[in-house]
């Protein structure tokens, strides 16, 4: 029977004790830890590695678990932010559901490793079955598959990794995989909305192509891809001897939560014989609504799909998934070896997920899915997103109402960019104010060269009378700076 000090859970009843007796206690220090509703304490840079450099980071003797637990409880809990806090709304990162934090807790202590069935035997079929519902969620037909990933910067290169060996291997004849890239590598071009995510251009330098690759189209009033311009650059392009791959449309973008039309791109995609993925990072949420799903047009037009749970799914980090219309494509990331994935096992009906995947060693982050899910089903996750959109219309409306600020866009999903009626840098001051002074956490963008406030509304819990007493409060904070 194994003695203190304990390496893991296992099967004598000192282990269990031990596994019980920590995570208690960790639950308790976290609840006592939450003593208000504000988002951020308020800490500075400084006081915060003050706190950190008071002590040895790896003693030579470790201090115990109790000893150890109390340094976390005055040391870090404090100065935690906030996700599930109604002055939270800074970024595209949401607060975790309770029963997906319970989900963390099953993955972590039995610390599968999706990459083979023999390290991961129900979840492997797990992830299989949340992938085969997934891919009936978006449409995307008999052929189509999918993989969970860390999210959507590696959805999104997954996707064009996919796009830029299909085009090789199809137009080109190039077969990228053994051979490398075409002698026109730099001719290559990807065409996404001006207000794109900056995965864009990390994916085309990491895959040999290039940020000049990469060709920002512009948008319209509402930030969506202008269609036409985006016809006009292709053309355009082809004319000059370069060669259009791939249109990488976005289903919400970053900060307005923007749409671009899959169906008038993907007719053009036809057209030119170009590749359509969707970056629905943000978006992918609102497929769950009944009330705006068709707001989204026809995901299942588009050859690939990212998917993120850790945004409007309301999931803890990291959860996303990249889904394929076409299994083939995965190709791209098949490799055997003989110690993991042998080419045998597939005819034995054993499913190793590392041949989809660009990582090896991969989480079960499906069984937050599959968990959450089961729990809420459609309409609880219908009801949620409802909600957040709901909330966004509303601030939007009133908003633009009012005499001190302006709205950038309509939001389209969940999204509100304004500003208070004064200078950049007065906006900017609003934003500080309020993180260190009021427990607030807002976002800031720019939007036509000036300074904008943004409200990422995740949170359901959030009240219309919350909300405009956040505005209430940016006014009086703006009104004060302004004397
Ligand atoms: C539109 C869009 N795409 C991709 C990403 C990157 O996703 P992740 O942070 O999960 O890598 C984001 C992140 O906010 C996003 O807004």
């Amino acid at each position: 029977m194994p003695k203190a000090p304990f390496y893991f859970l296992g099967n004598s009843e000192a282990e269990k004790e031990n596994y019980k007796h920590v995570l208690t206690s960790t639950i308790d220090a976290i609840i006592n830890s939450i003593n208000d509703d504000g988002a951020y304490a308020g800490a500075s840079v400084s006081d915060l590695q003050k706190t950190l450099s008071e002590i040895e980071m790896l003693p030579k003797q470790g201090i115990g678990w109790e000893a150890m637990l109390a340094e976390v409880k005055q040391r870090i809990l404090p100065h935690f932010l906030k996700t599930w806090s109604p002055n939270y709304m800074a970024h595209l990162h949401s607060p975790a559901l309770v029963e997906a934090i319970a989900s963390e807790l099953i993955i972590a202590t039995f610390n599968q490793s999706m990459d083979s069935w023999d390290q991961s035997p129900i979840a492997t079929e797990v992830e299989v079955e949340v992938i085969n519902r997934l891919c009936k969620l978006y449409n995307l037909g008999s052929n189509a598959d999918g993989v969970f990933t860390s999210g959507g910067s590696q959805s999104n290169l997954s996707g064009i990794t996919m796009a830029r060996d299909w085009y090789c291997n199809t137009v080109l004849h190039q077969d990228v995989k053994k051979d490398g890239l075409p002698s026109s590598y730099n001719k290559l071009r990807l065409y996404t909305n001006e207000v794109s995510h900056f995965s864009m251009e990390k994916s085309a330098h990491l895959l040999g192509l290039g940020y000049n690759a990469v060709r920002k189209v512009p948008i319209d009033d509402n930030c969506r891809m202008d269609i036409k311009a985006l016809e006009a650059m292709i053309t355009e392009d082809k004319k000059s001897g370069l060669l259009p791959f791939c249109v990488v449309a976005t289903i919400g973008t970053t900060d307005y939560g923007s749409i671009d039309n899959v169906n008038q791109i993907r007719t053009l995609c036809d057209a030119h014989g170009m590749y359509l993925h969707a970056d629905a990072a943000y978006g992918s949420g609102v497929q769950l609504s009944e009330t705006y799903r068709s707001r989204l047009g026809n995901l299942g037009l588009c050859d690939s799909i990212t998917v993120d749970f850790h945004k409007m799914f309301l999931l803890p980090i990291s959860c996303g998934a990249v889904l394929v219309k076409n299994k083939e494509n995965f190709s791209v990331f098949t490799l055997h070896a003989d110690y993991l994935n042998r080419e045998e096992d597939e005819a034995e009906g054993y499913t190793n997920l590392v041949g989809k995947s660009l990582q090896t060693t991969r989480r079960f982050d499906a069984l937050k899915v599959w968990m959450a899910f089961q729990q809420r089903g459609e309409d609880g996750f219908s009801q949620i997103i409802d909600t957040c959109m709901g909330n966004a219309t509303y601030l939007a409306e009133y908003l633009s109402n009012h005499p001190n600020f302006t709205i950038a866009v309509q939001p389209e999903i969940s999204s509100v960019v304004f500003r208070y009626n004064g200078s950049c840098e007065l906006n900017k001051k609003i934003r500080k104010e309020l993180l260190h002074h009021h427990q607030v956490v807002i976002g800031q963008t720019v939007y036509k060269e000036k300074t904008y406030l943004k409200f990422t509304l995740l949170n359901p819990n959030l009240t219309k009378e919350h909300l405009t007493a956040l505005i209430d409060l940016i006014e009086s904070i703006a009104k004060q700076l302004e004397k």
